[in-house]
């Protein structure tokens, strides 16, 4: 599959690199292109990242997310699937949107996207290298089924086995997850490691 990733961070690299070993064509999109010699995948404005993907990962700081993709214009998400991997908090670590979610926000903004957020709840290190853990739980949220199967085609290339990935339903979900990083934080603190990760268990 050809994906763009907007941003070129931390997390923007990781999954990169875990992209392409499992088969994907990857192209970062920056604000600053020129400035980025050196990545390991092609880098190119955010505009023509999202032109030349059917597939775009949202991998930019959640308070920034929706300027971001409104500056690229909903008009060019026309059609695509928007993987959305952020967390939207404040410099103080507290939740940006406490009545809502970045995920409905980014699905509002681009009416005619698929939204579909993901991979959100834990370390980017174990999201994409599941079996460096126990077994444990990842999460989808979205209103496209025709989305939410090609994200979970990319978790199932990551090592997600099929039981491990839970279908929240629609994108509204994304509040429980979103305000999970909460948790995550003071669960962080407690393992003294981000290398941890939460299942689901019935
Ligand atoms: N750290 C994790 O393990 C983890 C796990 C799950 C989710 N997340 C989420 O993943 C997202 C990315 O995290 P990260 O650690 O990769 O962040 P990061 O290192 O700060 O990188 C974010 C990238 O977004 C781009 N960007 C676009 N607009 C920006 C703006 N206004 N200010 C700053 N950067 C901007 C930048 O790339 P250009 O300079 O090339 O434009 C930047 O390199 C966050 O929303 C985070 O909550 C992180």
């Amino acid at each position: 599959m050809r994906l763009a990733i907007l941003g070129t961070g931390n997390v923007a690299q990781t999954l990169a690199r875990r992209l392409s070993e499992t088969g994907h064509e990857v192209t970062f999109g920056s604000r600053d292109p020129a400035s980025k010699a050196g990545l390991k995948a092609p880098v190119t404005s955010l505009a023509d990242a999202v032109a030349g993907n059917g597939v775009v990962i949202n991998a930019t700081p959640g308070a920034a997310s929706l300027e971001v993709v409104e500056g690229i214009g909903a008009a060019a998400f026309a059609g695509k699937v928007l993987v959305d991997v952020a967390n939207a908090n404040t410099p103080s670590f507290e939740l940006l949107y406490p009545n809502s979610s970045l995920g409905e926000k980014l699905q509002a903004a681009l009416p005619d996207a698929a939204v579909v957020k993901t991979m959100n709840t834990a370390a980017m290190a174990v999201m994409t290298e599941p079996a460096a853990l126990p077994p444990s739980s990842v999460f989808v949220s979205g209103d496209d089924a025709a989305a939410k199967s090609t994200v979970k085609s990319l978790l199932a290339g990551f090592g997600w086995p099929d039981d491990s990935i839970v279908d929240l339903g629609r994108i509204a979900s994304a509040r429980g997850t979103e305000h999970y990083f909460l948790m995550f934080a003071a669960l962080m603190q407690t393992a003294g490691s981000p290398k941890f990760n939460i299942r689901l268990v019935t």
